[in-house]
C-alpha cells in the first residue's frame, strides 16, 4: 500500500466519524501504535483530542516518567497522566488465569477512560463519546475469529486488552485508524507523520503490561518489583551490546517457582526468571534470537549479582508457533 494514501484515507474517516464539534479521548501507552494513532487524530482534530496516559501499576521500570517526559519534549501532544495502579492491582489480586487477567485489565482501562471522559464534561459541556485506540490487524486476528470464519470464541488465541478484553456495554465509539495495518506499516505511517525515531524504534510492549509477564498472580510477593529490575538490566545490556535494533522484542518473565542455588557460599532457594528475545516482521510468527554465548553469560551473571532474590536465569528457545511471544 502507499502509506501517504492510507494516511489521507484514515484522516478522512476520522473527520467523517467525529464531525465538526465532538471531542475525542485517546489512550496513549508510550508505544508506537497508540502514539501514531494519536498523532494522526491530532492532525485532524487538534485540541479536540484529549490524550490520557494510564499508570496501571504494570509498567516497566521508570516507564511512566520516561514516557511523560518524551511526550512533553518531543511530541507536543496534550497528555494527562492518571494513576490507577492501586485499583488495578486490587482487581488482579488472586487472579491467575491468563484470559481472566486480560479481561480484568481491559475492564479497568475502560472504567478509567469513562471516568476521564466524564471528568471532561464540566469544561467541554459534554463527555467525549469517542475513544482512539492503536489497535493493529494482528491484535484483531488473535483476539477474534476472522469475520465469516464461523469460528466460535474458543478459537481466540489471546484477548488483546483493546479488542477481546473490552466489555460488551462499551459506551464509546472506537476510532481505530491502524486496525488494518501491520507493525511495519504503522512504523512507516509514523515516519510520515514525523513521529520521532526513538518512538518508532521502540520494541512493542503489550497493553496488559507486566501482568502477562508475571506468570500466575501478579500481586504475589515481590514478583513485580523483581521483574522490573531484571527487565531493566536485560534491556540495558541489549542496548550496551548494540543489539536492540536487531530484535523485535526482548523482555524478562517472572516464574512463580523457586530453585536451589549457591551464592556467596550460602544455599539459596530463590526466584527463577526467563529471558525472551525474538525476531519477527509482524508479531504473527517469530523466531527466538540467537544471542552469542558471551552475551548470555554476561547478562545472567549481571542479573544474579544485581537483583536480590534471583539465583537462576533461563533463556527461552521457542519460536512462535508453537509458543506465543508473551508467556500469557
Ligand atoms: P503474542 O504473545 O500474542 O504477541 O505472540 C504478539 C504481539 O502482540 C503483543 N501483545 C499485545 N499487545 N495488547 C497489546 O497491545 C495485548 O493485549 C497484547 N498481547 C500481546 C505482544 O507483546 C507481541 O508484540
Amino acid at each position: 500500500w502507499n502509506m501517504a494514501d492510507v494516511l489521507q484515507e484514515e484522516m478522512t474517516k476520522v473527520t467523517a466519524a467525529v464531525g465538526p464539534t465532538d471531542h475525542v479521548i485517546c489512550a496513549l501507552s508510550g508505544g508506537v501504535d497508540s502514539t501514531v494513532a494519536a498523532t494522526l487524530v491530532h492532525r485532524v482534530l487538534g485540541d479536540r483530542l484529549h490524550c490520557v496516559f494510564v499508570d496501571n501499576g504494570l509498567l516497566r521500570y521508570a516507564e511512566a516518567e520516561r514516557v511523560m517526559d518524551t511526550f512533553r519534549e518531543h511530541l507536543h501532544l496534550p497528555v494527562t497522566k492518571i494513576d490507577v495502579s492501586e485499583r488495578m492491582l486490587a482487581r488482579l489480586a488472586g487472579v491467575t488465569d491468563p484470559e481472566a487477567k486480560r479481561k480484568a485489565i481491559g475492564k479497568e482501562f475502560i472504567d478509567t477512560f469513562q471516568e476521564y471522559a466524564t471528568g471532561l464534561e464540566a469544561s467541554l459541556g459534554h463527555a467525549p463519546r469517542f475513544l482512539v485506540q492503536g489497535t493493529l490487524y494482528p491484535d484483531v486476528i488473535e483476539s477474534c475469529p476472522p469475520p465469516g470464519s464461523g469460528q466460535k470464541h474458543s478459537h481466540t488465541i489471546k484477548s488483546h486488552h483493546n479488542v477481546g478484553g473490552l466489555p460488551e456495554d462499551l459506551r464509546f465509539t472506537l476510532i481505530e485508524p491502524l486496525r488494518e495495518l501491520f507493525k511495519d506499516e504503522v512504523r512507516a505511517l509514523g515516519r510520515l507523520l514525523e513521529v520521532p525515531e526513538r518512538f518508532i524504534a521502540r520494541h512493542p510492549f503489550p497493553g496488559p503490561g507486566l501482568a502477562v509477564r508475571v506468570l500466575g498472580d501478579v500481586t504475589a510477593g515481590d514478583a513485580l518489583a523483581t521483574l522490573r529490575e531484571v527487565d531493566e538490566v536485560y534491556v540495558n545490556a541489549i542496548r550496551e551490546w548494540g543489539l536492540y535494533d536487531d530484535i523485535w522484542q526482548a523482555f524478562a518473565v517472572f516464574l512463580p517457582i523457586r530453585s536451589v542455588g549457591v551464592q556467596g557460599d550460602q544455599r539459596t532457594h530463590s526466584h527463577v526468571v526467563a529471558l525472551r528475545a525474538v525476531t519477527s516482521s509482524d508479531g504473527m510468527t517469530a523466531d527466538w534470537f540467537p544471542f552469542q554465548p558471551d552475551f548470555l553469560r554476561y547478562v545472567s551473571t549481571k542479573i544474579c549479582n544485581s537483583v536480590r532474590g534471583v539465583n537462576r536465569v533461563v533463556y527461552d528457545v521457542t519460536s512462535k508457533p508453537p509458543s506465543t511471544i508473551e508467556w500469557e
